[in-house]
């Protein structure tokens, strides 16, 4: 029988978000449904809101978000009702060319639920990144399913969802930040942030966190960044090189994704060092006018970070063993957690620089 669960939907283009009553069909072949207990709001639900993903509205949106499986459609394997899950949205397919090439965390073909959840009057709804847990309920692919420790604080370990897991990935998956490197963070929100967190679990040596918003530096300082620069008062680049001997940052990773912040990556770094682009650009953005002799005698990799290059069955129940022995504080990236009506308000905080992450329990 299909569910009515409460849920925040995104109707149009900019306008504020509703929690309206949708239905939940029962779990198909392959699939789940997850009674969510915490989801995060992340900057990618308001791109979804403000039409800068696509035009599919309306969206279900939320999608940093741990739970437990409630029911699993025929054909599932490994997952069963109880199990606590962190939901991931890049369930790998294992036949794809990359999977099949044993790069699984680039999977060409990630998968989500065959069914549709829709609104009370049947309209499709597009769940965002294929999840939608600003949900009571959720129906996901089973693959999308990461089973962890039980005993972990939902809030907390729902944040390796989606945010969290981009930004410590960003640094020690697709930048290969590793012991005594140094690393520049450009953009200190919560994708920032992790990846301040995790170049110190990778044994970087200097870390320096840049933004335009003196709280998210002092943010920063406390997840381990060890120099901050105000990009407003002061020239990053510079900064930066200053900071590394007059060379620049062996890995830069820029978690805003604007083609100003991209350039002064591109720029900040030490000969042959790696630029990493995980902040999200927009579809009108334009790559910066760098020279072309610039690209060849800076040397190096210019990457971008899909979900932080991670294997959700690898690496979160890795990282919320991390987390419960005392090793890496997710819970310093919860500012709040509020209820399923605070959504739009946490948009709000989101624009006006005062949280992390506002993280919706239910
Ligand atoms: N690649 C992925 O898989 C992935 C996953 C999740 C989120 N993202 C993206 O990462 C980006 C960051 O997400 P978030 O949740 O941390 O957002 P956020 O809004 O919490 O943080 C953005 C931060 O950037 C700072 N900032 C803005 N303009 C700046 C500038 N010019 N220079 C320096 N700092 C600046 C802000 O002050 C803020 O601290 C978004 O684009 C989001 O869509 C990517
Ligand atoms: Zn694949
Ligand atoms: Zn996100």
């Amino acid at each position: 029988m299909p569910q009515q669960v409460k849920a925040v939907v995104a109707r149009s283009k900019g306008a504020p978000v509703t929690v309206e009553t949708i239905n939940v069909p029962d779990p198909g072949p392959g699939e789940a449904v997850v009674q969510v207990q915490a989801c995060g709001v992340c900057h990618t639900d308001l791109h979804y809101r403000e039409g800068g993903i696509n035009d599919d509205f309306p969206f279900l949106l939320g999608h940093e978000a741990s739970g437990v499986v409630e029911a699993v459609g025929e054909g599932v394997t490994g997952l069963e009702p109880g199990d606590f899950v962190v939901l991931n949205w890049r369930a790998v397919c294992g036949s794809c060319r990359a999977c099949l090439r044993g790069e699984p965390w680039y999977c060409f073909a990630t998968f989500n639920a065959t069914q549709k959840m829709t609104l009370e009057d049947g309209t499709e709804l597009s769940p965002a990144l294929g999840i939608g847990a600003f949900a009571e309920k959720t129906l996901v692919a089973a693959g999308q399913c990461t089973k962890v420790d039980p005993s972990a604080r939902p809030a907390a370990v729902g944040l390796l969802g989606c945010g969290v897991m981009a930004g410590l990935g960003a640094a020690i998956n697709t930048g290969n930040v590793t012991r005594g490197k140094s690393v520049a963070v450009i953009g200190c929100g919560g994708v920032g942030a992790a990846a301040v967190a995790g170049s110190v679990l990778a044994g970087a040596g200097t870390v320096i966190a840049v933004d335009i918003d003196d709280r998210k530096l002092e943010g920063a300082r406390s997840m381990g960044a060890t120099h901050t620069v105000n990009s407003t008062t002061q020239d990053p680049v510079e900064a930066i090189q200053a900071l590394t001997g007059g060379h620049g940052a062996d890995v830069v990773i820029d978690a805003v994704g604007r083609p100003e912040t991209w350039k002064q990556g591109f720029y900040a770094r030490d000969l042959a060092g790696t630029l990493v682009l995980v902040g999200v650009p927009t579809p009108e953005m334009r790559i910066p006018d760098i020279p072309l002799i610039d690209v060849f005698g800076r040397g190096g990799s210019l990457k971008s970070s899909w979900y932080g290059d991670c294997l959700p069955t690898r690496d979160f129940p890795l990282l919320v063993d991390l987390y419960q022995q005392g090793r890496l504080d997710l819970d310093a990236f919860v500012t709040e957690e509020i209820g399923i009506d605070g959504v739009e308000a946490a948009f709000d905080k989101m624009h006006d620089g005062n949280v992390l992450r506002s993280v919706v329990v239910f």
